[in-house]
């Protein structure tokens, strides 16, 4: 099973998440690589696929919504995982109740699950260095409702990220010692 994990990232939280999916996969055994989304010209020679994005304004960055629409009739063939890095903080609701992790499901991904099924979608929290902001970003994030949900830190769980990184891993396992021609029986499965 040769497997990428693409992704898109601005500072680079989403790619330590990335990088972080291809190791445990390859410490599971499996062949594991990690590419930003803008190097990838093309997916022939992969059996799964895994595409993580940053959030930003309520959206996957261009470069991968292009990829996944480019590329959707080969993706619409593979076993694909997608992920999102976003939440910054570690509450799962708002002051008001609202499902943080669920609101945080960019606009792009219901026209993905239609147009590619993916195995799953899994949004992480994700991280800020305001240090590091464009001066675009450093000006929305002044603005008194961003300020309230663009906290600084590294919000990333590594234990949420290992856990979903091993379930890729056991899906994989189970299509490759699947007698052929047998139906395989799981979740979600294409
Ligand atoms: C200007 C700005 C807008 C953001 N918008 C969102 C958003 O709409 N939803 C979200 O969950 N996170 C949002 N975030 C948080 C980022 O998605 C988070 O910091 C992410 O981990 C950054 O990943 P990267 O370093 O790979 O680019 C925003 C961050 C900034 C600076």
């Amino acid at each position: 099973m040769k497997t990428v994990v693409v992704y898109a990232s601005k500072y680079e939280f989403t790619k330590g998440i990335a990088e972080f999916i291809a190791e445990k996969l390859q410490q599971d055994g499996i062949l594991a690589e990690v590419r930003e989304v803008k190097a990838v010209h093309y997916l022939a020679g992969f059996d799964a696929i895994v595409i993580g994005s940053a959030l930003y304004m309520g959206h996957w960055m261009k470069e991968a919504t292009e990829f996944v629409r480019r590329n959707s009739s080969t993706l619409a063939d593979h076993q694909v995982w997608l992920f999102s890095s976003g939440p910054l903080g570690t509450e799962t609701k708002d002051a008001q109740g609202r499902d943080l992790i669920v609101g945080a499901e960019s606009k792009e991904i219901t026209e993905f699950m239609e147009a590619i099924h993916p195995r799953d979608h899994h949004v992480f929290f994700g991280g800020l260095d305001s240090s590091k902001l464009s001066l675009a970003h450093r000006m929305i994030r002044k603005l008194p409702a961003a300020r309230a949900i663009l906290s600084e830190g590294d919000f990333r769980d590594w234990k949420d990220i290992e856990v979903w990184a091993m379930s890729i891993a056991r899906a994989l396992e189970a299509v490759q010692t699947a007698p052929r021609n047998a139906p395989i029986m799981m979740m979600g499965a294409k």
